[in-house]
């Protein structure tokens, strides 16, 4: 059965048109580092903006959702997933988009509605409860016991902290061989969200005020990974056709058999198709410390991290087997993966040598400081991050294996402490490593922050971030823009971050839960990883971007702000480099 094909069938003979995947890297949206939903290049057209195919729309999009990475190696999560949405701008609403799922899943799929279950919104003071939604579901058959009304942390859908949005009805199917019990328990995990019908009628401002949309829209989403799992019967998403030739692979590869390895197979499959899509995506992202960049260094270290336990042979070209494996199952649907196979062959081949001449070396001393430690003190993980370039998050997971736990606060005050001191010694005093955050590289973080915001006063505010690299000579950073900067551009840019330099701009920090922070929609810069917080860093009025940091204090301790280079770095992005005199 071919899940994909059915759907688009199903919605075309609705009256929808199929519209082309947009990239995993959003092409005009700087609130987020990747697509993380169908909607998310729909959104003018949610907001009132004319679709030129019309009211009725479907698609099969790639997501990439980062809120979930913490819960790869279950059965049910990805970091990259194929999400099928169909869309009304305007056009049908609660008692249709209900009444198409539900046909769809009972009568395309043959899905018995003995095994459905769903959620819809209880409501809140600004938006009724959604009893439409209840009664239509009744009227199709579904029992009272299998209807649950959750409230806004559960059942009210946004991307983000702004934009438009409204109350969700969840379909769940009952994944598991035992008896399905009567009464829906939302909270029993055998219960899979499978589909999600947003009826987006509404637009919520950054101050969380609500109005109403022009508009009553709607918006679902149902995952392929998981509704493949329920059509083939498996209660593992690992199990399906989807992962079958990867995951065959793998064993062959480890000679290791999944049953007793999943955890880390999930891992390692996992992440390397997630890294194969945003290495070939037209955005040109490269392995890095920030941003998108950033996120596929980690996915590429994590799998190799997981590889190793697996006792694979990290120097032969195990990745390169299995990413050609990601690349013939899906080229033909997403033509940028052939296009652009060497470099993503590339991209993890020189990730991995890099990482692992870290590794090895950085291994070997952890071993060697913390032999006769029950944990990891801050000193400990700060030596390994400054001399030996080992993020803390490694140490962090290196650590756990060997049951010990990380001090992280020591770690912290540490890092600080060695700031503090490095501000009278000489510059660049950190080496390469992984993070590279010393005192003159926490300078340059936050003239990037700046040179982020001026560029948005003096080009247009749809300007957004495709890259940043920071060494102890240099800033780079690389945005979306369509032409070269004149000189004129360039001096207003320089002149408005000497400016805001000038005027001794506090750096404040504060923090946020880690799933409302990259769910906000800021930029992001993950430089370290901590539990569940993220750190937001507001630069007087001027700028605001989630980012791990460090930065310094107030502005004036940056000096001079200079262009020394502005290029093309790839279609579209245009490259700055600069300097702090
Ligand atoms: N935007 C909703 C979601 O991502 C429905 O597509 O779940």
């Amino acid at each position: 059965m071919n899940l994909k094909k059915l759907y688009l069938e199903y919605f075309e003979s609705l009256g929808h048109v199929v519209i082309p995947s947009a990239p995993v890297v959003p092409e005009n949206d700087p609130s987020v580092l990747f697509n993380t939903a169908g909607m998310q290049p729909l959104i003018p057209y949610l907001m009132g903006e004319e679709h030129p195919f019309g009211k009725r729309l479907c698609d099969v999009q790639k997501c990439i959702r980062l809120t979930d990475l913490e819960s790869i190696g279950d059965n049910t999560h990805h970091t990259f997933f194929e999400m099928l949405g169909n869309w009304s701008l305007g056009d049908y609403f609660k008692a249709e988009s209900i009444e198409y799922s539900f046909n769809f899943l009972t009568k395309v799929l043959n899905i018995p509605v003995e095994k459905l279950a769903i959620t819809v919104y209880e409501g809140d003071k600004q938006i009724p409860k959604d009893e439409v939604s209840a009664n239509n579901w009744l009227k199709h058959g579904i029992s009272k016991e299998r209807i649950a009304y959750l409230g806004r942390d559960d059942n009210f859908w946004i991307a983000g902290e702004s934009g438009p949005c409204g109350g969700d009805t969840e379909i769940f199917y009952f994944r598991s061989d035992e008896e399905v019990p009567r009464i829906f328990e939302p909270s029993d995990s055998r219960w899979v969200e499978i589909w999600n019908n947003v009826f987006m009628e509404y637009y919520q401002d950054k101050d969380g005020k609500i109005t109403e949309l022009k508009a009553k829209n709607v918006d679902t989403g149902m995952g392929v990974e998981r509704t493949t799992a329920i059509l083939e019967g498996v209660n593992d998403n690992y199990l399906t056709s989807i992962w079958a030739p990867a995951l065959k692979t793998l064993e062959k590869i480890t000679n290791l058999p999944y049953q007793g390895n999943e955890e880390s197979m999930r891992i390692i499959l996992d992440h390397l198709r997630t890294s194969v899509f945003i290495a070939a995506d037209p955005s040109g992202i490269k392995p890095s410390n920030t941003d998108q960049g950033y996120i596929l260094r980690r996915l590429i270290r994590r799998a190799i991290r997981h590889a190793r336990k697996l006792n694979i042979d990290i120097a032969s070209n195990w990745e390169e087997e299995i990413a050609k494996i990601f690349i013939l199952e899906y080229q033909d649907t997403y033509k940028e993966l052939k296009e652009n196979e060497q470099v993503v062959l590339d991209v993890l081949k020189n990730e991995k040598e890099k990482f692992n001449r870290t590794l090895e070396k950085g291994l070997k001393v952890f071993e060697k400081l913390t032999k006769n430690m029950q944990n990891v003190d801050g000193e400990t993980a700060f030596h390994l991050y400054d001399t030996y370039g080992f993020p803390i998050e490694l140490t962090i997971e290196v650590a756990k294996e060997a049951n010990m736990s990380v001090d992280i606060d020591g770690f912290k005050k540490k890092f600080s402490e060695h700031q503090e001191k490095s501000r009278t010694a000489s510059a660049g005093k950190f080496k390469g490593g992984l993070s590279g955050d010393g005192v003159i590289e926490t300078k340059y973080h936050t003239a990037t922050h700046l040179l982020n915001a001026a560029l948005k006063i003096v080009v247009n505010k749809d300007v957004h971030q495709k890259g940043s690299n920071i060494t102890p000579e240099r800033l780079r950073f690389d945005f979306s823009c369509d032409h070269k900067l004149s000189d004129e551009e360039k001096q207003r840019v320089e002149q408005i971050v000497n400016d805001w330099i000038k005027q001794d701009l506090k750096v404040d920090k504060f923090t946020m839960k880690k799933d409302e922070a990259i769910a906000s929609g800021a930029e992001c810069m993950f430089i370290e990883k901590y539990p569940d917080i993220v750190s937001v860093y507001k630069i007087g009025d001027v700028s605001k971007e989630l980012c791990g940091g460090p930065h310094v204090k107030s502005t004036k301790e940056l000096g001079t702000f200079k262009i020394i280079k502005e290029e093309a770095s790839s279609a579209g992005v245009r490259r700055i480099k600069a300097i702090l005199e």
